[in-house]
Order: C-alpha cells, then sequence, then structure tokens
C-alpha cells in the first residue's frame, strides 16, 4: 500500500447535510429524492458549500428513516435508483461538489438478507454475522438497555436466544468479532469509491467491535478496526475524506481517530450538545445552558486538537434540534440570532458543517400530539415515559419539542408557495407553518438575509489563512453572556465577539491603534468602537481582523 495522500484538499472546504426525505421531492410522492438533489445543486453551488454529506438512501424498510440498511449496493426506490445516483455524483462533480455518503455498519436491518439467513438457525453460515447469547436466568444477557428500547436484547423464539441491538430491536448489531464482517464492510465502501464518491460519514463507529457482555456502548477495537478499514478502502484513492460519529469520544480519543489520517479524517464529538441536559441522564432531561461550560467545551477541543487533529465544527444535524431554536431566539430575533451561532462557529478550525435549513435560520416545530411524530426515536420515548409519574404529558412534550429529532426532519422550505415548494403532494411528515415567512425564496431575495450571511461565512473560509491555520484563544472564559476568542496565525489576528444574550451587553477589548478591518456584523456596524468598548445589541455578533 502506498499513500501519498494530500490531506490538506478539504480544509477550507464547508460541508452541507443532506437529509434527503425532506430535501427536496422530484415526483410528487411527498418525499424527498434524489432527484431532487439534483435540481438543486446549483442552489448549493451557489452557497459556496463543496462537500455533500448524504444521510443514507440504501434500500431500507426505514424503520429509523434509513439508518436501518436491507441493501448496501442499492438505493432504494423510494428516492431513485442506482442510475439516478450515479447521475447525482457526476452532477455534482461538475459543479465542484463532493459526495460523502452515510454509512451504517454498527448494525443492520432485521430485513437484510444476512439477519433472515441468521434468524433461521444457530446453524446458519450467517449466524455468526450477529450476535446472540443464551438466556441468563431466563432473561436477557445483560440489563442494558438500548439507544430506543430499555433493552439492548431482543428473544427470537426459533432458536431460544437473545440478539443484540443497541438501537431498535429492527436494527441488530454486526458481530465485529467475525472477520468476514471486515470483509463485506470493505466491498461495501469500495462499490461506492469506485462510483467515484469522496467518502462516508461512519454512523456511530465508536461502537463497531463492542463487548455485549461488559454493558457498554462503546468498543476497545475501534481503533484497531478502522485502521484495517482505512487500509483496504480509503487509503487507495486520491482524495478522501471521511468523518466518524463518535459521539463519547474525548479529546484524547479523537487525536487517535484524526491525528495521522489513517482511521478518519475528523470526528464528530457531542461533548457540545451534552451541555443543556442534565449530566449522566439523558438528553431528554432539559438543563439550562450555562454558557461558560459551553465555551470550555470548544476551547477544550479547539486547543487539543490544534496541530494534533482536526475537528468538525456543527450545531446541528438530522438527530438534534434547530440551532436558532435551541440557543438562539427564534422569535424576535430569529435573523440576529442565528447568523450569531453561524458566525460564532464559522471562524473556528475545522471543518463546518452545516444541516438542510440552517441557512434559512428553519426552527423547531411545536408538537401538539404524537400522531404527527414520524421518528421512532420520539415514539419509542412518548410511549415509555407518558405514564411515568415524573414525567407525564406535559414534561414529556416540552421535552419533545425542545429535542425531539422530528424537529429537524419537516421539509426544507423553499417558497411561500404550496407545500413550501418542497412538494406537489402532502409531504410525509408536517410542514412548519412558519414556510409563509421563513423561506429559501425570501433569503435569496434579500441581501441582508441569513442565507446571504452563510454565502460570505463559506467563502471566507477559502480566503482567509489565519481561520485555517490561527490557533485559539478564548477571551473573558467566565463572562456568561459573551461568547468571545481571537484566532492568531503569522501578523494577523482575527477576533470573534458573540452576544449570546437577549439584552444589551457591554464588552471591552485592549486593541488601540491597530488597523481593524470588521469581516461580518450582524447589525451593519460600521465600524469599532475607537475607544475598544463595544455596546452589543440582541444577539449581535461581529468578526474582524487586527493587523
Ligand atoms: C446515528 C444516526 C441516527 C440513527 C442512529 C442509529 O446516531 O445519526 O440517526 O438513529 O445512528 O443508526
Ligand atoms: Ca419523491
Amino acid at each position: 500500500m502506498t499513500i501519498h495522500k494530500n490531506f490538506e484538499w478539504f480544509k477550507h472546504k464547508t460541508v452541507y447535510q443532506i437529509w434527503p426525505r425532506s430535501f427536496c421531492d422530484s415526483n410528487g410522492d411527498g418525499i424527498g429524492d434524489l432527484q431532487g438533489i439534483i435540481s438543486k445543486l446549483p442552489y448549493l453551488e451557489q452557497l459556496g458549500i463543496e462537500v455533500i454529506w448524504l444521510s443514507p438512501v440504501y434500500k431500507s424498510p426505514m424503520d429509523d428513516m434509513g439508518y436501518d440498511i436491507a441493501d448496501y449496493f442499492n438505493i432504494d426506490p423510494l428516492f431513485g435508483s442506482n442510475a439516478d445516483m450515479d447521475e447525482l455524483i457526476i452532477a455534482a462533480k461538475a459543479r465542484n461538489i463532493s459526495i460523502v455518503m452515510d454509512l451504517v455498519v454498527n448494525h443492520t436491518s432485521d430485513k437484510h438478507p444476512w439477519f433472515i439467513e441468521a434468524k433461521k438457525g444457530r446453524d446458519n453460515p450467517y449466524r455468526d454475522y450477529y450476535i446472540w447469547h443464551d438466556p441468563v436466568n431466563g432473561g436477557a444477557p445483560t440489563t442494558q438497555r438500548s439507544f430506543f428500547l430499555p433493552s439492548a436484547w431482543s428473544f427470537d423464539s426459533t432458536s431460544d436466544q437473545y440478539y443484540y441491538h443497541a438501537f431498535s430491536n429492527r436494527q441488530p448489531d454486526l458481530n465485529w468479532v467475525n472477520p468476514q464482517i471486515l470483509e463485506e464492510v470493505c466491498k461495501i465502501m469500495n462499490f461506492w469509491l469506485a462510483k467515484g464518491i469522496a467518502g462516508f460519514r461512519m454512523d456511530v463507529i465508536e461502537l463497531i467491535g463492542k463487548i455485549p457482555l461488559e454493558s457498554k456502548f462503546t468498543s476497545p477495537r475501534a481503533h484497531e478496526l478502522l485502521k484495517l478499514i482505512f487500509k483496504h478502502t480509503l487509503a487507495n484513492y486520491e482524495q478522501t475524506i471521511s468523518v466518524g460519529e463518535t459521539g463519547g469520544a474525548t479529546v484524547e480519543d479523537a487525536i487517535l481517530y484524526s491525528g495521522n489520517h489513517d482511521e478518519l479524517d475528523m470526528v464528530f464529538g457531542f461533548e457540545h450538545m451534552a451541555q443543556d441536559e442534565e449530566l449522566g441522564k439523558s438528553k431528554w432531561h432539559l438543563k439550562l445552558l450555562n454558557l461558560p461550560d459551553f465555551k470550555r467545551v470548544f476551547k477544550k477541543w479547539q486547543n487539543g486538537l490544534y496541530q494534533k487533529g482536526w475537528n468538525s465544527l456543527f450545531l446541528g444535524n438530522h438527530d438534534q434540534p434547530r440551532p436558532v431554536s435551541r440557543w438562539g431566539c427564534d422569535g424576535k430575533y430569529r435573523i440576529q440570532s442565528a447568523k450569531m451561532l453561524a458566525n460564532t462557529l464559522h471562524f473556528m478550525q475545522g471543518t463546518p458543517y452545516i444541516y438542510q435549513g440552517e441557512e434559512i435560520g428553519m426552527t423547531n416545530y411545536q408538537f401538539g400530539s404524537v400522531d404527527e411524530f414520524r421518528d421512532i426515536e420520539m415514539i419509542n420515548f412518548y410511549q415509555e415515559y407518558i405514564n411515568d409519574a415524573a414525567w407525564g404529558k406535559d414534561r414529556v412534550m416540552q421535552s419533545i419539542n425542545a429535542k425531539g429529532r422530528d424537529n429537524a426532519r419537516t421539509p426544507v422550505q423553499w417558497t411561500d408557495g404550496n407545500y413550501a415548494g418542497f412538494s406537489t403532494a402532502k409531504p410525509w411528515i408536517v410542514l412548519n407553518p412558519n414556510y409563509k415567512q421563513i423561506n429559501v425564496a425570501n433569503d435569496l431575495n434579500n441581501p441582508d438575509s441569513i442565507w446571504y450571511f452563510y454565502q460570505h461565512l463559506i467563502k471566507l473560509r477559502k480566503e482567509l489563512a489565519v481561520i485555517l491555520h490561527g490557533d485559539f484563544k478564548l477571551l473573558d472564559e467566565d463572562n456568561l453572556h459573551i461568547f468571545a476568542y481571537v484566532r492568531s496565525y503569522q501578523e494577523q489576528q482575527l477576533y470573534v465577539i458573540s452576544n449570546f444574550s437577549i439584552q444589551t451587553e457591554y464588552y471591552t477589548l485592549g486593541f488601540k491603534g491597530k488597523r481593524a478591518c470588521l469581516l461580518t456584523s450582524n447589525y451593519q456596524r460600521e465600524s469599532l468602537p475607537i475607544n475598544g468598548v463595544f455596546e452589543l445589541q440582541p444577539f449581535e455578533t461581529m468578526a474582524f481582523l487586527l493587523d
């Protein structure tokens, strides 16, 4: 194996995540699809993004919206055909956009032929593709919970054994102790790489090779397995990009994963996402954010990975609520606070990820009833807790509306027309009624919109070396309302100051006598105060260079 790779090729690029079911519907069945994505490539090119992370489009019963795969080599007919996928890869490339596919290999669907075979009995040649165990004291082998259900084990009456699933009972975990799994997975990856995709986002990848009887999700073998996967797949291609979903990773783990680019190029850590939940409990246990804690997580990751690894920068995805509803204000200051959040994130070191609709400041939807839920995690949480005395309906709905995954899964709002321009038919999930005001067409018509703010940020990242290479220093760490930092590179200093509060705040910075160049502002600020005392409006943000 010879690896002559240039890992710098993607570092100035911004990634855009598409969750296909809700992006754009081309054939009027109410479900987004690949031709819908192709029709929006000019839009994405105009925004300036250069990589698309495509959530799963493989054949699937959609128990977990495609994160339960029944056939890794074929596109689900709901989304189109393999020919459509080839067309997407080529059409995107023509616009300098690379495609990253989702790789979900911690588990398969229960409808995957391997599992259908495995279930036939203990002697089936595919039995060992999955994790089976005899009952212990007449029940499940361990008391471990799954992410979606009270138990990670389900009983199979044909063989009188339990099988293991970290997620739903229709997502049985693959048995990575069996070396054939590695071989099968490399085959899948090479199949798509040969078609011209640039790489993979690897779903819950820190879980592969776990030891189920230890009742822990994380695996002692993840690094070893990722090195082997890399060697047999990505290593043999020129320009690749890979990102692992490793929710539990520490900075030290992230360096092991991404430091040498021989496992992954970067990981998604979730530490910043956990700052508004009660420590050690679930995401549904809401807690008010303490800004200094939030800032310290970024400081830890920015400094920890500096020259040792590479960060991924994200505030939203298909599993998280809408950032503007979560950390900003989705009412009166929606536009200002959406820009403020983007500005705070996009000047850090790493690869930014924009989740569809974030670029126009889409908001959470307020769910009124369980009939509107489509997400298995939300539905299961609701059913499990609705009769729990410590919860009750109001608290359950409050958590759902704050954190439920369907908040991010309502259709992208393209216009104020029928079905928000997403489809010509009723969409598979509720539309957020605010599409009349919040939609892409409106933003494109307004040079001061959130959309143009993102476009500007994406462009700056391609132009300014300090964003790529500068070090990171958090300023005024204990300040409860202001998130301020400075990036330094050679003679240049890049300052970012954001007001996370709904009040006017004062902030003093000593920079007298230096030449300043304002890069961004969400209040049409034209210059910096000569005395260095900033009066910051609600959710005001800015970035400027000093040299
Ligand atoms: C990841 C995905 C999520 C999915 C889960 C199981 O966390 O992002 O959507 O439900 O893995 O595949
Ligand atoms: Ca469709």
